[in-house]
């Protein structure tokens, strides 16, 4: 199965699991599963929610990673600040990168927005260079879009 193959496959799965559910920590939950266990070549999947100048560790799957991450340092607060998705094929060459797992040598991090705010990030590393690519980025952009729908559509802050 081609990677499209897989994630054209996946997308109505994620859909579906979080359909109904407006708990943010039951759906980033599903999500890491979900990710985790179909994504190949990964090594670390999961969240990390936006407290003032801290991101804090959401529920995620892979070994256990560091819990406060300060502003203005490493991958995930570098994509907060673009407000962009952020591809790095070298974790050794991204200046101020946070190893969690020595294991990890690619990583990709999309942000995740509630309403104008950046309320968290998407991260997920992998133990291969170069893993992530713009089909990747595409399929976690629409993950993350899913996961904004039925956490977030409902609320008042939107
Ligand atoms: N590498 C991230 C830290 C989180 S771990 O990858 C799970 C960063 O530089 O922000």
């Amino acid at each position: 199965m081609t990677k499209i193959e897989l994630y054209a496959q996946l997308l109505p799965q994620i859909t579906s699991l979080l359909q109904g559910e407006t708990d943010p920590v039951a759906n980033m939950a599903n999500l890491a599963a979900v990710l985790y266990h179909n994504l190949q070549q990964i090594n670390w999947a999961g969240f990390y929610v936006r407290r003032e100048d801290e991101l804090v560790l959401g529920p995620f799957q892979g070994k256990p990673a560091c819990v406060r991450l300060k502003r203005r340092h490493g991958v995930c607060w570098a994509a907060v600040e673009k407000r962009e998705t952020l591809i790095v094929p070298d974790v050794h060459t991204f200046a101020g990168h946070i190893a969690c797992d020595s294991a990890s040598q690619s990583e990709i991090v999309v942000p995740i927005l509630k309403g104008t705010e950046v309320w968290g990030v998407l991260d997920i590393d992998s133990p291969v260079k170069a893993r992530f690519d713009e089909t990747d980025q595409a399929f976690l952009e629409q993950t993350v879009n899913i996961f904004v729908t039925a956490t977030f559509a409902r609320s008042k802050q939107i």
